[in-house]
């Protein structure tokens, strides 16, 4: 049997990788969190000085880079970037805003593209992002947008924000929730939206268990009780 992959694309703030990272470690499968990809060659071109929405200038720093994947013994997704992990440095909010802008690039879509659909290739994945479903994994087994209101993930942003022990304003958070929405939406290249056969899942309202149980029973309604093991 070859390996499954489930697909979970949706806005920021939703809630992806949070309940993906759960319930990857629940069924056993891989978690990839691709937004953490395109978080790293944000950071890359901030730490390079390189404007963000200048394709020519991002395009020739990307064969330059070295972008790698890796797993700790936690199971967790590691960033490496010239082989420094940046796991946590790419969590900065200031990168959200840099990544947004180079994730609209195709040069940068294209770049890691091949990235992405490796890791399916070799693992049972859970993998979250936006265009996971529509353009990375089109024949996933199970496709699922999930999204909640806009304020609704901003109050979750601010609270993951204050967590870390980072400045969090809501009144800016929401603006920044909105805008982003907007840039991965309205962007040409592979914008956020909903694939055809995408399972919707709204989550305002919900907290994180609720949340998990219905992302679950989506799931096992669809590819059955630990039916996705390859072993
Ligand atoms: O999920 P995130 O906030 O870590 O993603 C960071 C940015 O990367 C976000 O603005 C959207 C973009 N992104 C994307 O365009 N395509 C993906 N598959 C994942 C993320």
């Amino acid at each position: 049997m070859g390996y499954r992959s489930i697909a979970i694309d949706g806005p920021s703030g939703a809630g992806k990788s949070t309940l993906a990272k759960r319930l990857a470690q629940e069924l056993g499968f891989l978690y990839v969190d691709t937004g953490a990809i395109y978080r790293t060659v944000g950071l890359a071109a901030r730490r390079r000085g390189i404007d963000p929405s200048d394709a020519p200038a991002v395009g020739q720093m990307l064969p330059n880079l070295s972008i790698a994947m890796g797993y700790g013994e936690d199971g967790l997704q590691q960033m490496l970037l010239d082989g420094e992990d940046v796991t946590q440095a790419i969590r900065e909010n200031e990168i959200s805003r840099w990544a947004s802008k180079v994730a609209a690039l195709p040069v940068v879509r294209d770049f890691l593209l091949g990235m992405q659909r490796h890791a399916a290739q070799e693992h049972n994945v859970i993998m979250d992002g936006r265009d996971i479903g529509t353009v990375v994994l089109p024949q996933a087994d199970l496709k699922i947008f999930l999204t909640a209101e806009a304020g609704a993930r901003a109050e979750r942003r601010c609270r993951e924000l204050l967590e870390r022990g980072q400045q969090a304003d809501f009144e800016q958070v929401l603006r920044e929730v909105v805008e982003r929405d907007r840039r991965d939406m309205e962007r040409e290249t592979s914008p956020l939206r909903q694939a055809d056969d995408a399972v919707v899942a709204d989550t305002t309202g919900l907290n994180l268990e609720e949340s998990f149980a219905l992302l679950l029973e989506i799931i096992q309604n669809r590819l059955g009780d630990g039916e996705g093991r390859h072993e």
